[in-house]
């Protein structure tokens, strides 16, 4: 159930480090779709990395890019999208994704955020004060709650929350 047509996309949405990449990536080969990742779509278009982006131009250049390339992939079906975390904070981005096909919120907690990616990494909006991100964290939850559905990826293995997802799918 959750997904009104097969050819709908299935679109990963949640905070930075919930797993959205490495599960869409395996949740694509398993449904036999493709999969977009909407980081390394950017990346491929600017010829610049996230980081670079923000750097050089600022975040509301990354936003610009990222509001674009969702607009063009609603327009497409069938695909497994796995979004960046500030994705669906836009409106416009999250009603063209949720036209598009069933949106799928991955939830971790901070602690278990920082577990798996560590304090120092590439992500801009996530290298700076944990009582930042914190922040951030909480004031994007309920964005991300209002997904379809949700899965709890706390403790969870990437097969398991593939698995889940794929089961309720079918
Ligand atoms: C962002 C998340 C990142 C990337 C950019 C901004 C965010 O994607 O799009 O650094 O605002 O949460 P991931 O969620 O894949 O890390």
């Amino acid at each position: 159930i959750g997904m009104d047509a097969p050819k709908d996309n299935v679109i990963l949405v949640g905070f930075m480090g919930t797993g959205k990449s490495t599960v869409g990536r395996r949740l694509a080969k398993l449904l036999g779709r493709d999969f977009i990742d909407t980081d390394v779509e950017i990346e491929r278009l600017t010829e610049m990395t996230v980081s670079e982006i923000f750097r050089r131009h600022g975040e509301t250049r990354f936003r610009s890019e990222e509001r674009l390339l969702v607009k063009r992939l609603a327009d497409q079906k069938g695909y497994v999208i796995a979004t960046g975390g500030g994705t669906v904070l836009n409106p416009d981005n999250w009603q063209d994704l949720a036209q598009s096909g069933v949106i799928i919120g991955l939830y971790a907690p901070l602690d278990e955020i920082y577990k798996r990616i560590g304090y120092r990494n590439d992500r801009p909006l996530l290298r700076g004060d944990r009582q930042v991100v914190e922040e951030l964290w909480a004031k994007r939850q309920p964005i991300y709650n209002q997904a379809n559905w949700t899965v709890d990826t706390t403790d969870k293995g990437i097969d398991e929350v593939v698995q889940e997802i794929f089961d309720r799918c079918e």
